[in-house]
């Protein structure tokens, strides 16, 4: 697209997510994927953690959990292979301790939820209903790490079933993280906005392996971890451009995502935001960048703001044989 430049000043990054409650919203679209920026604290002598439009701190389960064995992470080829294994305080410390770190922050805290059961989903709902600046949560039905992590998240109903209680018990954003180890993530997006929910994430990590020949062994603490990195972006585009096409609440797009060209990219395909994850551990400063250089490269090309370029790819020319595009 070639028009005239605009002033970035003027350039609107601002993302709208309307939910039961009303429309939240974001001064802008990158939010920190959940555990890779712990609560916040590792964060604050790098950059102040309310530069994120919303926070979403790592996943709360009802219990504590201790986690997987170590080696818990390693680096593969532009990648990361992690099994962490939902390692957390549980609700009630999360509550008492690690939340009132998260508000003073001053910026929306979506919180990444985890549980066994979806009565366990509902406690902690529950649980954080009304509290200070929790205006919503990501519901993780996709973490490939655990025994039951994949429970919901493979199947769309149990999906859905889950959506459903929880869309009972709060009018706050509602939004499921999907995971990218199924054949049709069009088909889980459509479950997720049929059962209510008012965004969908995506993707959490790809299921994979690292092994040492000699030893036999795996080279972190379970047989198989979880991919995220750079290596994982392009599954990730593929992924957010097919639920996008297939549902009307924003997608949240997570992959690989390390600068403001990469996220230009999500938006293209119909992405509404995106979250940052992997790369922060590269470059845990490397917001205040992504942030000059959306608004930068939008000015250049003659956007006056991120929706305007929202879902623009293909819509200029039919280049896509009919059978490569998603079915609607
Ligand atoms: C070390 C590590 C821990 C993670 N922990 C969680 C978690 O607790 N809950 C969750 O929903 N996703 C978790 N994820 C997945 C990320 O939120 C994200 O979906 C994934 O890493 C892909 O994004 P990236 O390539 O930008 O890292 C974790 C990822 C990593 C690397």
């Amino acid at each position: 697209m070639n028009r005239d430049a605009m002033d970035k000043s003027a350039v609107d990054l601002s993302v709208r997510i309307p939910s039961p409650k009303g429309i939240l919203e974001l001064a802008h679209p990158v939010l920190p994927a959940s555990g890779t920026f712990g609560y916040g604290e590792e964060f604050e002598p790098f950059l102040p953690p309310g530069t994120f439009s919303a926070i979403v701190p790592k996943s709360i389960s009802v219990e504590q959990r201790p986690g997987n064995p170590p080696p818990r992470a390693i680096e593969t080829p532009s990648g990361l292979l992690n099994s962490i294994g939902l390692q957390n305080p549980g609700l009630d410390l999360f509550i008492s301790d690690y939340l009132p770190r998260l508000q003073r922050y001053g910026v929306p805290i979506l919180v990444n939820v985890v549980g066994k059961t979806i009565e366990d989903y509902c406690q902690v709902v529950e649980a954080l209903e009304g509290r200070e600046l929790v205006l919503g949560y990501e519901l993780n039905v996709s973490c490939p790490n655990v025994k039951e992590g994949l429970r919901f998240g493979l199947d769309p109903e149990a999906t859905a079933a889950l959506i459903s209680a929880v869309r009972e018990r709060t009018g706050g954003v509602l939004m499921a993280k999907l995971t990218p180890n199924v054949t049709d993530i069009a088909e889980h997006a459509v479950a997720a906005q049929e059962a209510g929910a008012d965004a969908v994430s995506l993707i959490n990590t790809i299921r994979a392996m690292a092994v040492d020949w000699r030893s036999g062994k795996s080279r972190i603490g379970t047989d198989t971890g979880g991919l995220s990195g750079p290596a994982i972006r392009p599954v990730a585009l593929r992924m957010a451009w097919e639920a996008a096409e297939a549902v009307e609440i924003p997608v949240c797009a997570i992959g690989g995502i390390s600068n403001a060209e990469d996220i230009l990219e999500f938006v293209s395909v119909g992405a509404s935001m995106v979250q940052v994850g992997t790369h922060l551990y590269r470059e845990p400063t490397c917001l205040i960048e992504i942030l000059q250089q959306l608004r930068e490269l939008l000015a250049q090309e003659g956007y006056g703001s991120l929706e305007e370029l929202r879902g623009s790819f293909g819509r200029s020319s039919d280049r896509l044989p009919e059978s490569s595009r998603p079915v609607r």
